[in-house]
């Protein structure tokens, strides 16, 4: 099926049927996801994959009651560091150097960039700049999921307060920004039906020619 049709057949699906996504179709979802695109390739973000029923539901208790987190095989909460230190953009840059098997000095420049940029931001404006990351992951994610006709449910309405307790995440230096429950659509969530509403395509884009 092309990029489109899958397009139009996911849908921010409300209630789920409790069916499990397969190892299989998990594991494309992720690595698609860790294919994204992010500023400097930096990745600011850690996506934790909540496979727990108990989890589960006191997570949908923080999130107003929303059934898809309950429901849903699995949560996939995305979290930002709480600050963005010069050994986590140093390990950045030795992966880069490792990777591409090249000297970790002749990456001095794009090191200091990075440092002078974002390093030197303070804390609450690198969580912002990070949150941003984050969310095109979410976007990478969404198509991921539909192209394996997973369904999915991008959310921002959840207590963050409450999510990062559940889940420990003050500890481990970071904080939920936005969550995407994934299973597989109820029969009875009549949200499924209802028509895409978008922007008509000429309000939406100006071409300058
Ligand atoms: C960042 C973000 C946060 C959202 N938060 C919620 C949410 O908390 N609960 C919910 O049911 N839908 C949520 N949505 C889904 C949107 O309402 C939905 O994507 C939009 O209405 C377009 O519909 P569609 O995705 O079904 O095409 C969110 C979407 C995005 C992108």
């Amino acid at each position: 099926m092309s990029l489109i049709q899958n397009l139009n057949w996911r849908y921010a699906t409300k209630n789920m049927n409790g069916e499990t996504v397969s190892d299989e179709k998990l594991t494309a979802i992720l690595t698609a996801t860790n294919l994204t695109a992010t500023s400097y390739g930096l990745q600011p973000f850690t996506i934790l994959v909540v496979d727990n029923k108990e989890i589960q539901s006191k997570l949908q208790e923080a999130a107003y009651g929303q059934t898809q987190v309950g429901s849903s095989s699995a949560v996939l909460v995305f979290a930002v560091p709480l600050k963005i230190t010069t050994a986590d953009i140093e390990g950045f840059i030795n992966l880069v150097a490792t990777t591409r098997s090249m000297p970790v000095e002749a990456l001095d420049g794009y090191k200091g960039m990075i440092l002078s940029t974002i390093g030197a931001l303070p804390a609450e404006q690198q969580q912002v700049w990070s949150a941003k990351q984050a969310y095109i992951a979410l976007g990478t994610a969404l198509a991921a999921a539909a192209e394996q006709k997973v369904d999915a449910c991008p959310m921002e309405g959840f207590d963050a307060v409450k999510f990062d307790e559940i889940l420990g995440l003050t500890e481990k230096g970071l904080k939920s920004v936005v969550i995407m429950p994934i299973g597989y659509r109820s029969a009875d969530d009549a949200t499924a039906n209802y028509l895409k509403v978008r922007k008509s395509e000429s309000d939406l884009f100006h071409f300058v020619k």
